[in-house]
């Protein structure tokens, strides 16, 4: 990646024309160093960053459990009993007040935080408009997309030079940050860079992009990267868009889902019953009696089975929202509830069965409810969706408010729901 520069430094408005040129010539392809973005994700002060770091923090002090947060010291990884002792605290009163108190005990840490913005659902949206252009022109992820933060004075990547199965925005908060990325062929040539900390004579057929706050650099998922420093502090955002399932996986994962339900027991056993293995010149030309059976049940699929098995596959991956998780709520729901979405922009996804007449699905935050067309669910989702707030019981139907109430507890679990 000796050649190609990057690009030069203009401010950057992601406009429609940056991401229609982006998807077209970047995406997956070359590198990009964008200087002086103008984007809302930009907009979040190291302050505000701060704020979101206790808050995860505090909870994790609280359950006791660091997941969610990595610590490494020298390049190791600290033990999960040991991060709860270093992570952020409301009296640091600032990331440099932490970095202060980190710096005195570890020469070298970082301090690695995934999905920090599922701590504020307010922030959101500040990452989703960013994502939603990204899906809108490359493709929605078959995988998904992880918002991470890092932070610390390492002087280089915890774990090497390497590579990931994402392309990658990097978005500073503090600090200079340097990238340092090599072609796949490159090294191919030069297996010794896998996992190098120590690369001098490579740096020539290097590609280095130089950012600070305020800036971007994308890299695509097939760049071996390091990220470099001189020790001194830094803060980064890290969006990773993983690119590593196939179409194919996706199809064949649903199918499955499809299949294992049309075999049904038939389906459990561990032994097939033959007649004979094969001829005495070792042909084989007899299918066993499970599988002709399968073979009738795969004739008798109908288009409207199969549309139906890859709608709700693809219903169930969208309501992801193209993130690993989406924020789960504690909210008892009964009757006398009033309710509102959670974000206007996360809508609960709905769709005809088309097997089954009255058989609706909804669905949010990757889980399916199943519910019937002539209940109250459809309205009260529709109104929900409509950005109305709505009181339960005027929407339920009391012939089948249990089951509906269930339904709708399902959904909120998952998240679709705030308090009105
Ligand atoms: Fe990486």
């Amino acid at each position: 990646m000796a050649k190609p520069p990057p690009s030069p430094a203009t401010p950057a408005l992601l406009d429609q024309k940056f991401w229609r040129n982006f998807a077209k010539n970047v995406w997956e392809k070359k590198a990009l160093v964008l200087k002086s973005v103008k984007s809302g994700l930009l907009e979040m002060t190291d302050a505000e960053i701060f704020e979101l770091l206790v808050l995860y923090a505090d909870r994790c002090r609280e359950l006791n459990d660091p997941t969610g947060f990595k610590f490494f010291i020298d390049g190791f990884k600290a033990e999960e009993g040991d991060v709860l002792q270093v992570l952020p605290e409301k009296e640091d009163k600032s990331l440099l007040g932490y970095h202060t108190r980190m710096k005195a005990m570890f020469p070298d840490y970082c301090l690695v935080c995934d999905e920090l913005l599922q701590v504020n659902l307010k922030k959101q949206p500040l990452l989703t408009e960013f994502t939603d252009e990204l899906y809108r022109h490359v493709g929605f992820p078959n995988r998904f997309s992880e918002m991470g933060l890092y932070l610390g004075n390492y002087r280089k990547t915890p774990f090497g030079v390497h590579v990931d199965s994402c392309g990658v925005f990097s978005f500073p908060v503090a600090g200079v940050k340097r990238f340092r990325l090599w072609e796949p062929e490159y090294v191919k040539k030069n297996p010794s860079l896998d996992r190098a900390f120590k690369y001098d004579k490579h740096k020539k057929a290097s590609q280095l992009l130089e950012v600070k706050p305020g800036d971007m650099a994308y890299w695509p998922s097939s760049a071996w990267h390091i990220a470099e420093s001189d020790g001194s502090f830094s803060a980064t955002w890290s969006l990773g868009v993983w690119v590593d399932q196939p179409h194919k996986e996706m199809v064949s994962n649903s199918l499955k889902n499809l299949l294992n339900k049309k075999i049904g027991a038939a389906g459990n056993k561990v032994t097939t019953a033959f007649k004979n293995l094969h001829s005495g010149s070792g042909e084989v030309s007899e299918l066993p009696e499970a599988y002709r059976q399968s073979m009738e049940l795969l004739k008798n699929l109908t288009a409207e089975e199969l549309q139906e098995t890859f709608l709700k596959s693809w219903m169930q991956h969208i309501s992801m929202q193209g993130f690993k998780t989406i924020p789960s709520t504690a909210k008892k729901i009964t009757a006398k509830s009033e309710v509102r979405l959670r974000s206007e922009r996360s809508l609960i996804l709905w769709q005809q069965s088309l097997t089954s007449k009255n058989k609706i699905y909804f669905c949010f935050g990757g889980v399916l409810v199943e519910s019937k067309k002539s209940g109250g669910l459809m309205k009260l989702v529709k109104a929900l969706n409509a950005g109305e707030t709505c009181l339960v019981g005027a929407f339920l139907k009391s012939s089948s408010l249990t089951e509906e109430l269930d339904s709708l507890q399902a959904l909120t679990n998952a998240g679709a729901l705030a308090n009105s």
